[in-house]
């Protein structure tokens, strides 16, 4: 019984269908993107490309993690339900994790995540997961491109993205 009325509000809350634009409005339309970056590696690597001036789309909301590891998939889930059209995880590079192995328990988590998006009706292309160095500021802006024009092409997720910008514009 209350397996149905989780099942219930997960519907209500997760909706699976797809929102396609028309093409003249898929021009304008500007993905929200999460991006989990650990503190050590990929959100150095963000300031790197910063520092640099590099230029990459402005879509993304940055949520430092001390590692990619500490990432619980449902911090995914969450993202998408409160808005965000997709998510990108990001980490040091095997062997780099400054928790020794945490890169590569998030990379086992990010591959069961895949499986349960499908299960939810939600594209696997809108979470990402990526391996980003501190000195790879470069790697970091070509990235966030490629993350935002793959979203970009599946269109919005759907209903609550204003609802995301809302609790953003109010922390
Ligand atoms: Fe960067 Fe673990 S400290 S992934």
């Amino acid at each position: 019984m209350q397996t149905k009325a989780v099942k219930q509000s997960a519907k209500k809350t997760l909706p699976t269908k797809e929102t396609k634009l028309p093409m003249a409005a898929q021009s304008s339309y500007e993905p929200t993107i999460v991006a989990f970056l650990c503190n050590w590696c990929s959100y150095a690597g963000a300031d790197l490309a910063g520092v640099s001036r590099l230029q990459y789309p402005t879509n993304v909301r940055v949520v430092r993690v001390p590692c990619s590891g500490r990432v619980d998939p449902m911090y995914v889930i969450k993202a998408l339900q409160q808005g965000a059209d997709g998510v990108l995880v990001s980490g040091c590079h095997p062997g780099d994790c400054h928790y020794i192995s945490g890169n590569l328990v998030a990379r086992r988590k990010f591959a069961m995540l895949k499986s349960f998006l499908d299960y939810l009706g939600i594209e696997p292309q809108r979470v990402q997961f990526s391996w980003v160095s501190a000195s790879e500021g470069g790697r970091f802006a070509s990235l966030i491109e490629k993350v935002v024009s793959d979203v970009k092409k599946l269109g919005p997720r759907g209903g609550s993205a204003e609802t995301f910008r809302r609790c953003h514009a109010n922390n």
